[in-house]
């Protein structure tokens, strides 16, 4: 029996030979945040010469992808990246996730918006039939944390804020449960219309294209309905 962790590394692994025939002098990868996203991180560090570099979505992982030696862009520098790459805390059958539990999520979903291909890498745990049971990250402006937790009352949610934490945006986190997340679209959707809301852990309007899945017998390969390169 694996461990939670050798199924990390796993697809970890699944995922740089996934990359590996994308490499090229001009490539920027867009590269995510959390223990998984570290793995591949560290495996990518072997093949550097091989790119040109990645754009980062938090300074933990920029400050780990410096010290191997891969050089880090401002997304700014970019135009275009045939992928982005991360961990999910979740993630349905439609390749609808909720993210956010290293509190990274808004520029998750900048980068990933940017790239042509997100590529979710997890471990079996977080493949759930419905999105919920992970209490939904939610970003917020710091004036607007008690407004935005009444807001999401409405919805059935307890927002619990996440303690001795402010995201690389100078905001905060409200961690929801209770939710019923039964389309998740819509219900990104109105969050994202809460006044104070800068991002919604549900990344469902535009969720992965691609996961990678790491299983007792071996990484499989899932691919979303809906999913054509998104900017082409
Ligand atoms: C960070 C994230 C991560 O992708 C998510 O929390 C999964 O992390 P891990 O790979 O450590 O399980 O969304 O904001």
């Amino acid at each position: 029996m694996l461990t939670q962790e050798e199924l990390k590394q796993n697809v970890a692994k699944a995922a740089i030979d996934y990359v590996l025939p994308l490499l090229g002098p001009d490539v920027v990868l867009g590269i995510g945040t959390g223990s998984t996203a570290n793995l591949f991180i560290d495996g990518l560090a072997d093949h550097k010469h091989r790119f040109k570099g990645a754009v980062s979505s938090s300074e933990r992982s920029a400050a780990r992808l410096s010290a191997l030696g891969i050089a880090v862009f401002d997304l700014n520098q970019i135009e275009r990246m045939p992928l982005y790459i991360d961990g999910a805390d979740e993630i349905d059958g439609g390749l609808n996730m909720i993210k956010g539990g290293g509190g990274a999520l808004t520029r998750e979903k900048i980068v990933a918006s940017v790239a042509d291909r997100f590529v979710c890498i997890v471990d079996e745990s977080k493949l759930v039939p419905y999105l919920g049971a992970f209490p939904l990250p939610i970003e917020v402006i710091p004036m607007a944390l008690a407004a935005v937790a009444r807001r999401l009352a409405r919805f059935g949610g307890n927002a619990v804020l996440r303690k001795d934490f402010v995201t690389d945006n100078g905001c905060r986190i409200l961690d929801v449960s209770g939710l019923s997340i039964k389309s998740p679209a819509e219900l990104e959707a109105e969050i994202n219309n809460i006044p104070g809301v800068v991002t919604c852990g549900l990344f469902a309007i535009a969720g992965a294209d691609v996961a990678l899945l790491s299983t007792q017998d071996g990484v499989q390969q899932l691919h979303s309905p809906r999913s054509q390169s998104r900017n082409n």
